[in-house]
């Protein structure tokens, strides 16, 4: 087991234990959609192949939601089992924060439709917009709220429906994304436990990398602009990769310094899962080795803000994080958008 770091940081950026407070994660739990969506499935729907998907992205089928499935729907079902993991019930809940890009409507908030179905009514409820970084600026977000003792019980969750927003026609894109949702409870444990440090970051001079023209004031819904297809996500695949890959680094590398650990004490490495080049690319330059990093996309594609939070809930159940071990994690996003977080589990 990984030796316990004390919470006496030099570095007052990295705010464990810090006022006596503690940010843990008591609970963790996902959900994705029944249906799956195969490679072989794709091959008949546009111009790709298995061969292509695979080797590319490592990428073998995704999670697609039903027509009367909303991202609302996955992320109760997520914070659902997280609640239980932690021993919480729904009245203990002070804050839900839903990170999406896919929100149920433009409004209200998804986290508002997921605190009326899960029956927190206590709950104050807001969404975050970070992309596929969504779920640890939600994190950050999160803890400043247990750490500044306004709240006790906040419950984050990164959920996605992508399959609304990804143009089944065009083969750049439409291989790459899935559905699905995780959540975790985060709570003020006076322990050694909980998130020792959360790097953020943006970079909107990168705007049209990655984005959807249509649906928001600049572009409302027209005839017009669902002929032109404005309503779907358009992605610069290569030059996102790069950027990808850059930031990634940063991000994980910035955790680390302020944590003052080496990359070969994370026992877990969880990176955002658009695509197994770029999570190769990364792990090889922090130094870090093949087995470090947890991967589950070729199940689940690229869900976005839920990637990171349902690998999460996964490497906590098959065993790969075990209590006490050191955890990374690191995504990027549209925005463009990054974080990292490091914690101790
Ligand atoms: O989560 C948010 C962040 N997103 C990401 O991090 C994704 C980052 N980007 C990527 O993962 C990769 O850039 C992709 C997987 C999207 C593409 O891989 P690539 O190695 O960068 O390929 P490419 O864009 O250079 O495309 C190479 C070729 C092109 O054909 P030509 O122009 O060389 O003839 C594409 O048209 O592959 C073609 N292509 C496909 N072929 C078969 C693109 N998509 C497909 C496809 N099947 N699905």
């Amino acid at each position: 087991m990984t030796q316990t770091l004390k919470p006496s940081f030099r570095n007052p950026r990295a705010r464990h234990d810090f006022l006596g407070r503690t940010c843990s994660i008591t609970g963790v739990g996902s959900h994705v959609p029944e249906r799956i969506l195969t490679n072989a499935e794709l091959e008949k729907m546009v111009s790709t192949t298995d061969e292509w998907i695979t080797s590319r992205t490592g990428i073998k089928e995704r999670h697609i939601a039903a027509a009367d499935e909303f991202t609302s729907d996955l992320g109760a079902k997520a914070a659902v089992k997280a609640m239980k993991q932690a021993g919480v019930t729904p009245d203990q809940i002070d804050l839900i924060i839903v990170a999406t890009i896919t929100p149920d409507m433009p409004f209200p908030s998804t986290a508002c439709l997921v605190q009326r179905k899960i029956g927190a009514v206590r709950a104050a409820a807001f969404d975050v917009e970070a992309a596929c970084s969504g779920f640890i600026y939600a994190l950050e977000i999160g803890q400043q709220f247990i750490m500044s003792r306004t709240y006790d019980t906040v419950l984050v969750i990164g959920a996605e429906k992508l399959s609304s927003i990804v143009d089944w026609e065009d083969r750049n894109t439409c291989v790459l994304f899935g559905d699905g949702a995780g959540a975790a409870i985060l709570q003020n444990r006076p322990s050694s436990h909980g998130l020792l440090t959360v790097v953020m970051g943006a970079d909107g001079s990168k705007s049209d990398l990655l984005f959807m023209p249509g649906g928001g004031s600049k572009c409302p819904a027209t005839q017009q602009s669902v002929a032109s297809r404005l309503h779907y996500l358009r992605m610069e695949g290569k030059e996102t990769f790069k950027n990808a890959v850059q930031a990634m680094c940063t991000a994980a590398n910035e955790a680390l310094r302020r944590c003052e650990i080496d990359i070969t004490r994370i026992k877990c490495i969880i990176p955002h899962q658009a695509n197994r080049r770029i999570i190769d690319a990364v792990a090889d330059r922090l130094g870090a080795t093949p087995e470090q990093c947890f991967v589950n996309l070729e199940s689940f594609g690229n869900t976005s803000a839920a990637s990171v939070a349902i690998a999460l809930d996964q490497a906590t159940t098959c065993g790969r994080i075990q209590r006490g071990d050191l955890v990374l994690l690191v995504v990027f996003g549209a925005g463009l958008t990054w974080g990292a977080a490091v914690i101790e589990w």
